[in-house]
């Protein structure tokens, strides 16, 4: 098995959080940001994962099982720029 192409924040992972989440959390993390993201990203996975993020009240669809799949990814491979 070929190891799996390398995601990037700024390609892959980036592109999935909107204005409104980077704006919204900015007080607590800064989702527009790589090191930020990779610092907090076990707490980021368990909110979108089970779906607490982003709140279904603010009218964003939740997180697709491929969308959780990636960022996961992206994790474990430690974090591309
Ligand atoms: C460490 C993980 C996170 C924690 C602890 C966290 C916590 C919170 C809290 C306490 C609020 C305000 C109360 C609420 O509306 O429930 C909030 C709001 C919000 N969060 Fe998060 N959050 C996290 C990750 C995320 C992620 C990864 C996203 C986007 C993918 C996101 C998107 C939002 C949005 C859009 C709101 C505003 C909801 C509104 O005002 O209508 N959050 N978050």
């Amino acid at each position: 098995m070929p190891a799996p192409a390398k995601l990037s924040f700024a390609s892959d992972i980036l592109p999935m959080f909107t204005g409104m989440d980077v704006a919204h959390m900015i007080k607590s993390m800064d989702l527009g940001d790589r090191d930020s993201v990779f610092q907090h990203a076990d707490a980021i996975y368990k909110s979108v994962v089970s779906g607490h993020m982003p709140p279904a009240s603010c009218g964003e669809p939740r997180w697709t099982e491929d969308m959780c799949a990636k960022f996961k990814q992206w994790q474990e491979q430690g974090g591309e720029p």
